[in-house]
């Protein structure tokens, strides 16, 4: 399988990074593409990976494409490429570019399925969700599965469920990120060297999220084995409590899923 990147951002590095190192693709059968050939070859060189001159070049060869540009530039970059794209998988990482308008743009000739995978697919411990449009077969579904399964784990989910995986998974880590600074600060205002506290902070957060995902315990529940009554993990959720910490993030999700919505219903061929 050749594959093309539309977009050798961060994203889109990202993944061809995991792909990589998964050992589901080499570097040669990936060509990257991106709004200017310095740019691409400056990610193909770092990827060990093919840069394209163009985005017609790239999709040459390749019988999967992967979207990766901002979605302000989606919907042009496909509808550019009307000819080249006919017939190919398009594999949309663009967060908010509903399946329709990618078909609409490309004049119908493409299969498409959308995903919202997270940041930590280069280090192929990714989340990615897939959503199936009707234009693709149950073969490429299986050939995103197993693309994304070998950067991390797949969820498959419905399109209208992807504003808010988007907020939770997409955007999620950049959330997570906020509290291990606020963390981590909080080590440094008490006195620790600042790169001891964000590996404590980093330790701290990696360990709750390894205890959820492999005790199968909740969240809940194994707070409550931290938190001693009187203690002292007790008296900093108290803080927390108090500035509703839980609906300040519910609201940063909502938020970023309503940014999701909004992306989509701006599209211009929406
Ligand atoms: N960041 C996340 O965690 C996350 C999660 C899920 C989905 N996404 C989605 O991933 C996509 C990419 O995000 P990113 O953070 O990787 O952005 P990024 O780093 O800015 O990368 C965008 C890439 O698109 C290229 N580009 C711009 N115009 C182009 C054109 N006309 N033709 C070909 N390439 C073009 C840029 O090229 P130059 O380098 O030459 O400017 C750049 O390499 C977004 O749509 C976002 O919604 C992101």
């Amino acid at each position: 399988m050749n594959y093309a990147i539309l977009g050798g951002g961060r994203m889109g590095s990202a993944l061809v990074r995991g792909m990589i190192a998964s050992g589901i693709t080499t570097g040669d059968r990936v060509t990257i593409s991106s709004r200017t050939v310095e740019s691409a070859q400056k990610s193909a060189v770092a990827l060990g990976a093919n840069a394209a001159t163009s985005n017609a070049d790239a999709l040459r060869l390749a019988e999967v494409v992967f979207l990766c540009v901002k979605p302000a530039q989606s919907l042009e970059v496909v509808s550019s490429l009307t000819r080249e794209l006919s017939g190919k998988l398009l594999i949309s990482i663009v967060a908010g570019i509903r399946s329709a308008d990618l078909l609409a743009a490309a004049d119908g000739g493409i299969r498409v399925i959308r995903s919202i995978p997270n940041t930590a697919v280069r280090l192929r411990k990714g989340v990615t969700a897939i959503a199936p449009d009707s234009s693709s077969t149950a073969e490429d579904l299986e050939i995103a599965r197993q693309i994304f399964s070998s950067v991390g784990t797949t969820f498959e989910v419905s399109e209208g469920e992807l504003d808010i995986v988007t907020a939770v998974s997409g955007s999620g880590p950049a959330f997570a990120l906020l509290m291990l600074e606020a963390l981590a600060q909080g080590g440094i205002d008490g006195g620790l060297d600042a790169a001891i506290a964000k590996s404590f902070a980093a330790g701290a957060l990696s360990a709750a999220a390894a205890l959820v995902q492999e005790t199968g315990e909740t969240p809940l529940a194994l707070r409550a084995e931290i938190t001693s009554p009187g203690g002292t993990t007790q008296a900093g959720l108290g803080v927390l409590e108090e500035s509703n910490f839980t609906g300040i993030v519910r609201g940063a999700v909502r938020a970023a899923r309503d940014r999701s919505i909004e992306l989509s219903s701006k599209s211009p061929k929406a």
